[in-house]
């Protein structure tokens, strides 16, 4: 058992402080924002994480976990602290470091002689340096342990992560962190601080790379008459490429693949190398939200101007309600930008939700967005839209025409019920 504080109760904080506290841990997880700390010390959790409120009111109830206000209130008696707060983006692409630099500035004098700091947050390579020299405190090791964590999976990826990687000249160190982990079976990747954080980069540059991949190909298939459902399927079966992360989609978005790819070309650039493969999966990225954007002009006749277009699905993905870089948004507001009238649903956006394009039009039910539509948009695939009746939209619509930017309808079911369905490169 060893005593944690970790800083910043994010969906990657919250998670490794909880799930730490489950493995039997001792954990005091601390935040800036006072009423989420009150909401978190009640047993709720304030965003959606599939299995975390669970395991946080377990680990409140066994008193393994307790929530502080203030990273200097949880690191008194502490022998490792976990540094999980946001690394937003500045406007030349590269990572701000401002959170984790007045993290460290809080807890600096504070941390017991000889503790461990780690990084977990995604932070420029070369930010374990920053942090230790920002402590000032020589008897203090600081250590890179990045995180793979994904949205809505979190807890399920923490509990049974593929790789464990931890950046540290110090073994001692490293070796202590590693024993965190202790009852989790996966590989642990022991290197110095400059490659883990690389890896951190290189793990979401990659992921994105191919799934601009799958989109270009999804393109393709859409002018040669291939499926690309099939297509996916056939180079999933090749060991060398596995058949994650070949979906295609209205494009990737999130808090994280957008800021972070947008980082390793300015890495990159810092480095002296023109990342030109990652410019142009980023452009392809784009191109994709135009690439919808049309799929529903053409839908509609040829032209947006005063149509009726209803969404489902706003978040960047379904199992979240994280709304950041959502390719949604992106789309409604070209859509928006061409003249189209928008009413949206998503399961995870209240009706009084006014964070978006002002033009979007926030329905609480799936049916009732539809009524009057031109045309429906498919923009997240959440589960429940797999068993809205087609037959009850379309009597709902003002011209059945559907494009599932997901691929997540049964395309058979709804072109029974007269849709000119279009997916995404079938
Ligand atoms: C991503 C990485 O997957 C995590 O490993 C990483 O820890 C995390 O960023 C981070 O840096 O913190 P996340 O942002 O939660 O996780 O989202 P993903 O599941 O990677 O999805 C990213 C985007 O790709 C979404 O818009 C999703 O809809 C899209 N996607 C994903 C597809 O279009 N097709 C797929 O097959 C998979």
């Amino acid at each position: 058992m060893t005593k944690i504080a970790v800083i910043g109760t994010g969906y990657v904080g919250l998670t490794t402080g909880t799930c730490f506290a489950h493995m039997g841990h001792e954990v005091v997880c601390a935040d800036i924002d006072e009423d989420k700390i009150a909401i978190l010390s009640s047993g709720k959790v304030p965003f959606v994480e599939d299995g975390l409120d669970r395991l946080v009111k377990e680990c409140l109830e066994s008193g393994k976990l307790r929530f502080v206000v203030g990273a200097k209130n949880a690191v008194a008696d502490c022998e490792v602290a976990f540094l999980c707060v946001p690394t937003p983006q500045c406007a030349n692409g590269s990572a701000d470091l401002s959170f984790i630099e007045a993290a460290t500035r809080e807890i600096a004098a504070l941390l017991p002689p000889g503790a461990i700091v780690v990084n977990k947050s995604t932070v420029p390579v070369g930010s374990t340096r920053v942090v230790e020299a920002t402590l000032e405190r020589p008897d203090v090791t600081v250590i890179s342990n990045p995180e793979f964590l994904r949205e809505g999976s979190a807890v399920g990826d923490f509990l049974g992560p593929d790789r464990i990687v931890i950046g540290s000249e110090n073994q001692a160190a490293a070796s202590k962190v590693s024993s965190l982990y202790l009852g989790i079976s996966a590989p642990i990747v022991v290197t110095d601080p400059a490659s883990a954080e690389t890896i951190k980069y290189a793990a979401n540059a990659f992921l994105a790379t191919k799934l601009s991949f799958v989109n270009a190909i999804a393109a393709i298939c859409e002018g040669v008459g291939a499926d690309v459902s099939d297509v996916m399927r056939g180079l999933g079966y090749d060991n060398r490429i596995g058949p994650e992360f070949l979906r295609p989609g209205p494009g990737w978005g999130g808090s994280c693949l957008p800021k972070d790819t947008r980082a390793m070309v300015r890495i990159a650039k810092d480095a002296g190398y023109d990342f030109k493969l990652l410019r142009g999966v980023i452009e392809i990225n784009e191109d994709q939200f135009d690439r919808v954007v049309d799929k529903l002009e053409a839908a509609v006749g040829g032209s947006l101007q005063g149509r009726n277009v209803a969404i489902w699905g706003l978040t960047f993905k379904a199992g979240t309600d994280d709304l950041r870089d959502s390719p949604s948004l992106t789309i409604a507001s070209g859509l928006v930008g061409r003249g189209a009238v928008i009413r949206a649903y998503d399961p995870t956006v209240a009706a009084d939700w006014d964070g978006g394009p002002s033009e979007i039009e926030i329905v609480d039910d799936p049916l009732v967005v539809c009524n009057g539509a031109d045309v429906l948009a498919v923009l997240t695939e959440w589960d429940e839209f797999r068993s809205v009746s087609p037959r009850a939209v379309g009597e709902r619509m003002e011209n059945r025409a559907v494009v599932d930017a997901r691929n997540c309808l049964d395309r058979a079911l709804w072109q029974r019920h007269e849709f000119d369905y279009r997916g995404i490169g079938r």
